[in-house]
């Protein structure tokens, strides 16, 4: 059974008691949260401030994904936030290795996030380090876009590798996730589905999750 982590860019942010309510009520496993910065990525979202916030509504694991730059800079402060797992984009990190090491020593799940270009065999030499991969299935910045295809071929590559070096490792899928495409995504080796628009817009946002569930 995948992993279902409905992204609360596309909560109702006048009312997020009620979203965060309905999300601990269903069968959702992980909050994901957005953080942008208005420069790695074309858009502003929130912060650790705002993720304290989530990390008191729930008991669910918060997965923090982080669209910044200098990740490092905020690793300590999305900690004290309460994330308990952090992802950086590759492409934001010239020394990657060093913002593994330092999100495990803060005790949290380290997470690269990779966009639409960047091939997995990127991945190839920290693989064995990180718990997690959230692969963009869009470019990163607003909810509700398209998937894009070709992220099912990269899927299969990463799974391979994974298999091949004997790992574990989550392989999270983010953009464009819908009730039509998710059962394609898994079977292409995916175990982790980010869906924001497909259960806040949705008339059932908790059967939504549901049916994502059994897939
Ligand atoms: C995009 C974010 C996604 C986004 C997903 O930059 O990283 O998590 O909120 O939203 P949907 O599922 O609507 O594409
Ligand atoms: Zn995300």
């Amino acid at each position: 059974m995948p992993i279902i982590a409905p992204s609360l860019l596309s909560a109702n942010f006048l009312d997020l008691q009620a979203d965060c309510k309905m999300l601990n009520e269903s069968e959702a496993d992980w909050y994901h949260l957005d953080v942008m910065d208005g420069r790695f990525v074309p858009n502003i979202s929130f912060g650790p401030m705002i993720v304290e916030f989530f990390r008191k509504a729930t008991n669910k694991i918060c997965d923090v994904h982080l669209m910044i730059e200098e990740p490092g800079k905020f690793a300590e402060q999305f900690k004290n936030a309460g994330a308990d797992n952090l992802s950086v984009h590759i492409e934001a990190c010239p020394h990657l290795h060093r913002n593994i090491q330092q999100i495990k020593s803060l005790g949290m799940k380290a997470g690269i996030a990779i966009n639409p270009h960047t091939p997995v065999s990127a991945l190839s030499d920290v693989l064995a380090d990180i718990d997690l991969v959230c692969m963009m299935s869009v470019n990163p910045g607003f909810g509700g876009q398209k998937f894009i295809p070709h992220t099912i071929e990269k899927i299969k590559q990463l799974r391979k590798m994974i298999e091949e070096k004997n790992l574990k490792v989550h392989i999270e899928i983010d953009g464009g996730v819908t009730l039509e495409n998710a059962p394609s995504i898994i079977a292409a080796g995916a175990d982790v589905l980010v869906a924001g628009n497909t259960v806040f817009k949705s008339a059932d946002p908790k059967a939504t999750i549901a049916q994502l569930k059994k897939l």
